[in-house]
């Protein structure tokens, strides 16, 4: 396994061939929500010129195959000590808990991550949460650094917001993505993240001393995750 790469392909269909079984430490998947997004309409207040084309949806007739697809192809790879964190919206999250279950997972937590959103809505709340289902293989056996004394599964945590900088679709916050590594990852383990959008997931690795492995299917997005690499390299050797 070459770590530290990431491989510009459907992960579904090439998991199995560039990633061995039980090899894994963590997981952060990050799917497409299936609701029609391209990052570029009204509600989203953003330049469509600053988000990166290519973005692939899933339509919501489709999620529950393509689901349980990806989540059939990571539960291999991980080892027993490892967990996965999932992030979902609310919208397809019956088929997730399905898929889930079916691949055989076990849900450990069902972690709320609430944050702003500045849409305005009529007639109807205005979504400011997603959900982070937190799995492991093994009860017994996954790893669990218990950073906090009495770490609740409610989580505030702001939405970046990269004005004039150019994005690929959604972006998790880096604060975000390195709470879950230090919860769940020593350094020198490997993280997997299926979808890596911008990148955030190797980003955190390389601040953190983990190692990281990653799919992204959108070549456009290459340029993007090479530049958030190369800038997380020269912040750790600062
Ligand atoms: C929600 S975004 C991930 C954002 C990422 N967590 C970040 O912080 O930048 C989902 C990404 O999955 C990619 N994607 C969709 N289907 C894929 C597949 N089958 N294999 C690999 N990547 C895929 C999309 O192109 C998109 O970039």
């Amino acid at each position: 396994m070459e770590l530290n790469t990431i491989y510009y392909e459907d992960c579904i269909s090439n998991i199995s061939k560039r990633v061995p079984e039980n090899s894994i430490d963590l997981i952060i998947a990050d799917p497409p929500f299936g609701i029609k997004f391209d990052g570029k309409g009204a509600q989203y207040n953003r330049k469509s010129e600053f988000v990166v084309s290519g973005y692939t949806e899933i339509t919501q007739a489709n999620y529950l195959e393509f689901s349980r697809s990806w989540l059939k192809a990571i539960y291999p790879v991980l080892k027993e000590t490892g967990s996965a964190y999932i992030i979902s919206g609310w919208t397809n999250l019956k088929d997730m808990l399905i898929a889930i279950d079916e691949a055989g997972f076990i849900t450990q937590n069902h972690i709320i991550w609430k944050y702003q959103f500045g849409v305005f809505t009529k007639r109807k709340y205005v979504t400011s949460h997603y959900h982070i289902l937190f799995l492991v293989k093994n009860k017994k056996k996954y790893y669990f650094n218990k950073v906090d004394h009495y770490p609740e599964d409610v989580w505030e945590i702001k939405r970046e917001y990269l004005p004039g900088k150019k994005k690929n679709s959604t972006k998790l916050p880096d604060q975000l993505v390195e709470k879950l590594i230090q919860y769940s990852s020593k350094p020198g383990d490997v993280v997997l993240d299926p979808f890596m959008g911008n990148g955030t997931t190797a980003v955190a690795s390389i601040k953190l001393q983990r190692n990281y492995l990653g799919f992204e299917i959108n070549p456009h997005a290459q340029e993007i995750i090479d530049s958030n690499i190369a800038n997380a390299k020269t912040l750790k050797m600062d």
